[in-house]
């Protein structure tokens, strides 16, 4: 009601910006601003690189709001909270909702600057007892049990690959994502692990708001650009920091607001 009070743009499609990854939010027509801190127990990110507001805008033929800035765990929140927003989404009307991240490259497949498509993912803290569903349910909202056969929509990862070939980006496929809280990075023994069970990219985001957003039926479709690569050998010179994350995500971010603006000129809302 707060948000509705806020603003007469009724989207259906919201993007969630990863670390580094707001500037979309510079080419929406028409902008309309809300803080995180004006809406009624709305969380606030403490990370550098995540600004706290809603913005709504065009980009290209459709509506849309996007979060810029968002909460992760690892800041001390409970996943209600790391999630919120997912929940007020819903409430909104919203039916999809494409969620950006960095992330570091586990695995031959990934390399610094590729954007990848999310196929399915790994919740490894939602396999030992972290999963943003546990505690009572409400019915009204979703099932007890929630299936994650497929969360990330075929028919949005279709899409993007699609426009990624329209738009000669030989840097974008689809990938598999594993969630760690962080804030620590890896270890070179458990990037091994990370790699032995599948993942392609691992990152501190995406996956608490996609079981969520799951829950409420609403549609998702998830791009990790890689900002750095995982390393799993011993005694290393080279350490992953948060500065290359946001630098990489700065080089990038042009491509992937292009990308995105493709997607969503292309989503059937019907
Ligand atoms: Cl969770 N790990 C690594 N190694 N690099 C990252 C990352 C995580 N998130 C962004 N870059």
């Amino acid at each position: 009601d707060y948000i509705f009070s806020k603003t007469a743009q009724r989207p259906k499609i919201a993007i969630v910006c990863g670390s580094g990854l707001g500037g979309i939010t510079g080419i929406l027509k028409d902008p309309e601003l809300i803080s995180y801190k004006d809406i009624p127990n709305f969380p606030i990110s403490s990370v550098p690189g995540h600004a706290g507001k809603l913005v709504f805008g065009k980009l290209g033929n459709k509506d849309v709001v996007c979060m810029s800035g968002r909460v992760h765990a690892y800041e001390g929140q409970p996943l209600w909270k790391v999630t919120f927003a997912m929940r007020v989404f819903d409430s909104m009307g919203i039916k999809v909702v494409i969620l950006t991240n960095a992330a570091g490259g586990v695995g031959e497949k990934t390399k610094e600057g590729d954007l990848i498509i999310l196929k399915d993912h790994i919740n490894l803290p939602g396999l030992c007892g972290f999963n943003p569903l546990v505690g009572l349910n409400d019915e009204r909202f979703g099932a007890r049990f929630q299936e994650t056969t497929v969360c990330y929509d075929k028919e949005l990862r279709d899409i993007a690959l699609k426009m990624a070939k329209d738009c000669k980006m030989d840097f974008v496929c689809e990938g598999v994502y594993i969630y760690q809280v962080g804030p620590t990075f890896e270890s070179p023994s458990e990037v091994k692990f990370l790699k032995l069970i599948g993942g392609d990219m691992v990152g501190m985001s995406t996956v608490p708001e996609v079981v969520v957003a799951r829950h409420r039926g609403m549609r998702c479709l998830g791009i990790s650009l890689i900002t750095n690569k995982c390393i799993d050998v011993f005694d290393s010179n080279k350490k992953p920091n948060h500065e290359e994350v946001l630098e990489l995500s700065k080089q990038r971010s042009c491509e992937l607001q292009k990308l995105i603006s493709k997607i969503v000129d292309a989503i059937s809302l019907e």
